[in-house]
């Protein structure tokens, strides 16, 4: 049944440039939103930037430039980036677009009109890298638990009656268990909720560079307050859809849609702010929080002052894009935490891409061009195809067709390294085939002629569907075997299904890296 589907990614600070961290998220969602798409899905993927605050305001003047200017320019740098990156994001927003600006508005209107906004005065700790209040006792040395520098703030904020929601949101995290995943997470936030939970900040008096608190009286109090940035932020997701799209894609109470992807250091804000807000404005909650785990690169926190940041666009132009795209989701489930490693990389990409994907691809095209004219699928190949019986044959037919069975349940909880392992599984075992079957032999007994169409036309099968399976993740290369084999992505998902073409040999996919 066609259905429609949402997927988030954070909007990302213009204070930093596209990096490993901000890219993986990024892939993730696409991979999510290219599968579902090619499920026939209709699919809206949102990614942006959060453009206001402190933080950015802070930014901008070091850089001696206006907020505006400022924005302007790293927010169109993102996207050129995510172009590069081949994401095939549906919309970008900015929150400094009116359209966001007049929905945060008026979302603050409507928990102010259900009598959850007080004005009240905060005391206490914010850190501005973090864009976060905090307690005396969540600090950790004299630091925010994040190990940033905090200041000591006193000034008067509009109050969110975050603790009147949370007895309700403890009640749907416990009757929706795939509501945040993966399970570690789930279980944190629950604790956290146990906690002696206060009612939150929601605006700031210090700065101007945020959209102006409403007030119900023109000339109250709110005329010097910003909106938080944080509740600003997480307004996006619903901002962007605008009232037409909204019915389409956010869903119901009782069949939510929205998949936030996020990292797990912005849990919190998605997990327990977020839904109490909606909650608050009488919106229905997302379908699922997925928190992904974070990177290190070859050990060692990942940080702008230490100077090892990965710069995806830099890394692609050395490597590839693919090989990138690939190796991001590989080696990690994606809630778990990893490394990144070159050496790891390119054992991965020699292994994965040129050894088994590419060798498969080049032997294939070779042993037709050579020996079956460059032509594939014809009627004649797919008669010796069907009538040869082999036990490994079945076992390459089998793993495909479990392939093609794994549910969308499963993709939607990002379980690309199980994916991929058998994805990859099955093309070992293909290579392993033509090895053993050796076509090169088969080929030069004139009466082995149907075993050796069978052979190759059981590897150029396995080409195709590979390539349709693993399309979601390296959409380039797989358009590009699709494109040699002479087969076209629509052509249907499971074995016997490759059509009559003329192939194009080319030269070899992937080169083994030196390591
Ligand atoms: N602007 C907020 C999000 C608002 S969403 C309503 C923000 N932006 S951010 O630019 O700091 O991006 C945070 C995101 O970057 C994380 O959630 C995560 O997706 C990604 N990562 C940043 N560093 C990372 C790693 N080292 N590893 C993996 N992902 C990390 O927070």
């Amino acid at each position: 049944m066609k259905k429609n589907f949402y997927i988030t990614t954070p909007i990302y600070y213009v204070n930093d440039v596209p990096h490993l961290g901000t890219a993986y998220t990024t892939i993730a969602a696409d991979v999510l939103a290219r599968y579902q798409r090619q499920r026939g899905h209709t699919v809206k993927f949102l990614t942006g930037t959060d453009e206001h605050g402190e933080k950015i305001q802070e930014a901008a003047e070091k850089k001696g430039t206006t907020p505006k200017a400022f924005t302007d320019e790293v927010s169109a740098g993102f996207k050129i980036a995510w172009d590069k990156l081949n994401i095939s994001y549906d919309d970008f927003i900015r929150t400094t677009e009116a359209r966001h600006v007049e929905t945060v508005k008026e979302c603050i209107k409507k928990s102010m009109a259900a009598g959850d906004i007080y004005l009240g005065e905060y005391e206490g700790w914010y850190c501005v890298s973090d864009e976060a209040f905090y307690t005396e006792s969540q600090l950790v040395n004299g630091k925010s638990p994040t190990g940033k520098e905090v200041k000591r703030i006193k000034e008067e904020n509009y109050f969110f009656k975050l603790s009147k929601h949370i007895p309700k949101l403890k009640k749907y995290i416990l009757d929706h268990p795939d509501f945040i995943l993966p399970e570690t997470k789930r279980n944190e936030v629950l604790s956290f909720l146990e906690e002696d939970i206060r009612d939150i900040s929601i605006s700031r008096t210090t700065f101007s560079w945020g959209i102006p608190f409403p007030s119900a009286d023109s000339n109250g109090p709110s005329k010097k307050h910003v909106v938080y940035v944080w509740f600003d932020a997480l307004v996006n997701y619903v901002s962007a859809l605008g009232t037409k799209d909204f019915n389409t894609f956010w869903g119901t109470e009782s069949a939510p849609q929205a998949i936030h992807l996020i990292g797990k250091d912005i849990l919190r804000f998605h997990a327990v702010y977020w839904p109490c807000f909606l909650m608050s404005i009488g919106l229905p909650l997302p379908k699922r929080i997925f928190a992904h785990g974070w990177w290190t690169v070859e050990g060692q926190k990942m940080s702008k002052s230490t100077g090892n940041a990965i710069d995806p666009l830099a890394f692609t132009a050395q490597y590839g894009l693919d090989a990138f795209r690939l190796f991001l989701f590989r080696e990690f489930p994606m809630g778990q935490d990893g490394d990144f490693s070159i050496k790891n990389f390119k054992e991965r990409v020699n292994a994965d891409l040129a050894n088994n994907l590419g060798n498969l691809l080049s032997r294939s095209l070779n042993l037709v061009n050579k020996n079956l004219g460059g032509k594939v699928f014809t009627s004649h190949d797919l008669q010796c195809l069907e009538r040869f019986s082999d036990p490994l044959l079945e076992q390459i037919k089998g793993a495909y067709h479990e392939l093609f069975e794994i549910s969308e349940e499963q993709y939607e909880c990002f379980e690309f390294a199980k994916i991929l392992n058998k994805i990859f599984s099955a093309l070992s075992l293909t290579n392993k085939f033509v090895e053993e079957r050796a076509p090169w032999s088969l080929a030069k007994d004139p009466q082995k002629e149907e075993a050796l169409r069978a052979v190759l036309m059981t590897a150029v099968e396995s080409l195709r569907l590979s390539a349709k399976l693993l399309w979601p993740f390296i959409p380039g290369t797989c358009e590009e075997i699709n494109r040699r084999l002479g087969q076209k992505m629509e052509q249907k998902s499971s074995w016997g299904h490759g059509v009559e073409a003329t192939i194009d040999q080319g030269q070899p996919l992937f080169m083994r890296l030196t390591i």
